[in-house]
C-alpha cells in the first residue's frame, strides 16, 4: 500500500521542481525583448530619425515603435516573402530567422506606451474630407485608426505620405495582401490623399524607435 503512493509522489516532485525551473511568460517575453533590441541597430538609422525620407517616390519612413506585434511579424514576413517590394527591407528581412523576427516585432511592440508620440504635419482640409470615406476602414482600423485586433495596424498619427504609399501600393498590387488589395482597389488618388490626412490627423501609440 505505502509503496504504491510513493512512487506518484516523488514523480509529482519531480514534476514541480520542473516546472518552477522554466522562465515565467513575464520572463521569457522580457528575454525575447532584450534580444530583439540588440537585432535592431541597424535600422534605427531609418526607422530613429523623426520625418526621415525615402527618394523616389518620396514619402516618410514609417513609425514602428508601439505598432501592433501581430501585424509587425505579418509585415516583416511580407517583405521577407516578396509580397512587399521595398529592396532595403527585403534584405534587411532575409537576414533573419523566424525567430528572430518574432523577438523584433516582441520589441518593437513593447514600446507603445514608451515612446514620444506627435502628430505629423497633415493638412486640415484633406484630413476632414477623409473623415467621411472611412466607416468601411472603422471595422478593422478604428474610426479614430486605433486598430480593433492586433492583427490589423493602427494608422492614428502614422506619416501621410507613408499611409497614402501603402495604399497606391495596395491599389496598385505592388503590396499583396487580399483584404486590403480589394480595399483600395475603389479609392481614387484623391480619396487616398484625403483618408491618409484623416489617419494621420488622429492621436495614436506609434513613434520612431529609440537610440537614434
Ligand atoms: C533604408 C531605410 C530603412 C532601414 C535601414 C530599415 N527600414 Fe524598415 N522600412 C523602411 C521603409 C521606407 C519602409 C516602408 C516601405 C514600403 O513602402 O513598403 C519600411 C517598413 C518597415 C516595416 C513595416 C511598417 C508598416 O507599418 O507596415 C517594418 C516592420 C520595418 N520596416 C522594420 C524594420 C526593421 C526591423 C529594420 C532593421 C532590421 C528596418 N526596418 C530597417 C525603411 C528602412
Ligand atoms: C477587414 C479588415 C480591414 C478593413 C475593412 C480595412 N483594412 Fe486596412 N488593413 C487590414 C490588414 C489585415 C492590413 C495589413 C495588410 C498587410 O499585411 O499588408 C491592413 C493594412 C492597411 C494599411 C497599411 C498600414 C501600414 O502600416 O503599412 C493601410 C494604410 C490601410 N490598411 C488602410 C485602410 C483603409 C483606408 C481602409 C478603408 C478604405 C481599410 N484599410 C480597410 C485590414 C483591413
Amino acid at each position: 500500500m505505502r509503496r504504491r503512493t510513493v512512487l506518484p509522489l516523488a514523480a509529482l516532485g519531480l514534476a514541480l521542481f520542473s516546472v518552477s525551473a522554466l522562465a515565467t511568460p513575464h520572463e521569457m517575453r522580457q528575454e525575447m525583448i532584450e534580444r530583439g533590441k540588440t537585432l535592431t541597430f541597424a535600422c534605427i538609422g531609418c526607422h530613429g530619425i523623426r520625418g526621415y525620407n525615402i527618394p523616389y517616390p518620396n514619402y516618410n519612413v514609417p513609425k514602428i515603435a508601439g505598432q501592433n506585434r501581430a501585424y509587425l511579424l505579418a509585415a516583416l514576413k511580407d517583405y521577407r516573402d516578396g509580397l512587399r517590394q521595398f529592396p532595403t527591407m527585403v534584405a534587411e528581412t532575409r537576414a533573419f530567422t523566424k525567430h528572430e523576427l518574432r523577438e523584433i516585432a516582441t520589441y518593437f511592440a513593447s514600446l507603445r506606451g514608451r515612446v514620444k508620440t506627435r502628430t505629423p504635419i497633415y493638412s486640415r482640409s484633406e484630413a476632414k474630407r477623409g473623415a467621411k470615406l472611412v466607416s468601411t476602414c472603422a471595422a478593422c482600423h478604428g474610426l479614430h485608426g486605433i486598430a480593433v485586433a492586433p492583427e490589423f495596424p493602427d494608422l492614428a498619427g502614422q506619416y501621410p505620405s507613408y499611409l497614402e504609399r501603402a495604399l497606391e501600393e495596395y491599389k496598385h498590387g505592388l503590396r499583396r495582401n487580399a483584404i486590403m488589395n480589394g480595399m483600395a482597389a475603389s479609392l481614387t488618388h484623391r480619396e487616398i490623399v484625403e483618408i491618409a490626412n484623416y489617419f494621420a490627423s488622429q492621436k495614436g501609440p506609434l513613434g520612431q524607435i529609440p537610440g537614434a
